[in-house]
């Protein structure tokens, strides 16, 4: 496992992380064991998306005695509503949901605390004063984070972020279908100028691009932007997903979502098979064209 600086925080990352959004429908047994497999092949780096409690307690269970040796990420932006996540910019209701995390998780703080899904109409509200950003702050002043950061799908905001000063890291989706997105280059190239963690988000775009020999809808969201409609080709694989968001400059960490031990260990073949499959030319190509 190569281990990568994670922008200007001191944090040295595994260059692949753990996305826990589709463990959210899982077994306890099914979190430990993917949560153990990820710790046993060396990724440091896992993300806890949501403020569930039945989530949340899978998890605790899952990185209990783990924590100095884990970059964790917990996020503001969503609230419990019936063991459902929902969306919420409340303060008082993100404060909550953050300290019942603390709580749930059996930490004191964490690593990096994200601000999720900021979109254009609320960036405004969220890095003015009193917003979300502020909140982050407070716990980042109370020793309960250490680093800030938020994720967006649209580019000009992560951008905007990048230059600011304000965050340290941001998550955005990369993947070999939003190769020619808009503003992706100048992403990617002002966080390595900057020095800020990017953290690469959905490099299977949500699964979709694994879904091999099916038409698939891939949403702007699992993007950052472009919505396509394709048959994915019988030869991709999910080494070469890696390998491609993995040869982009200022990527610092790839946050791969998996369901079970199985498909971890599926991906985790990138490590030993790196030589291959290097060039993505024609599947960027494929996925520039929106036709079937
Ligand atoms: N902060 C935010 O706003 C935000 C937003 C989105 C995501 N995230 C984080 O980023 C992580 C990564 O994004 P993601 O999970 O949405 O996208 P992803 O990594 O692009 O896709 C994950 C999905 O791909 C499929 N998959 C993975 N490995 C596979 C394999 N070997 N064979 C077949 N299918 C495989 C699985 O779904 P199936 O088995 O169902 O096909 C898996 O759940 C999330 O888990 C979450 O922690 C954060």
């Amino acid at each position: 496992m190569i281990f990568k600086e994670l922008g200007n925080t001191g944090l040295k990352v595994s260059e692949i992380g753990i996305g826990t959004e589709f463990l959210f429908g899982e077994s306890k047994k099914t979190a430990i064991d993917v949560i153990l497999c990820a710790i046993t092949n060396k990724i440091n780096y896992i993300d806890i998306l949501f403020t569930v409690q039945n989530y949340l307690e899978k998890l605790a269970a899952a990185i209990k005695g783990y924590k100095n040796q884990l970059v964790i990420t917990g996020h503001i932006g969503t609230k419990d509503n019936k063991g459902r996540p929902q969306k919420t910019r409340d303060i008082e209701e993100c404060k909550k949901s953050f300290l019942k995390m603390l709580d749930i998780l059996d930490i004191d703080n964490i690593d990096i605390l994200n601000i999720q899904f900021v979109t254009p109409k609320e960036s405004e509200k969220i890095f003015g004063t009193g917003g979300l950003l502020d909140l982050a702050l407070s716990f980042q002043n109370e020793g309960k984070a250490r680093f800030i950061g938020i994720s967006t799908h649209d580019t000009s905001i992560a951008i905007k972020a990048a230059k600011s000063g304000k965050v340290d890291t941001i998550m955005f989706p990369i993947n070999l279908a939003n190769h020619y997105l808009a503003g992706r280059d100048e992403l990617l190239t002002t966080c390595l100028k900057k020095r800020i963690g990017l953290i690469a988000i959905k490099p299977f775009a949500g699964g979709k691009l694994l879904m091999r020999n099916q038409t698939v809808y891939i949403a702007k969201y699992q993007t950052g932007g472009i919505k396509l409609k394709k048959k994915i080709p019988r030869e991709i694989t999910p080494i070469q997903c890696i390998n491609y968001v993995n040869s982009l400059p200022g990527v610092s960490v790839i946050l791969t979502g998996v369901k079970n031990v199985e498909e971890l260990n599926e991906n985790l073949k990138y490590l030993t098979q790196q030589e291959n499959n290097q060039d993505f030319s024609s599947l960027i190509e494929f996925f520039r064209n929106n036709t079937n």
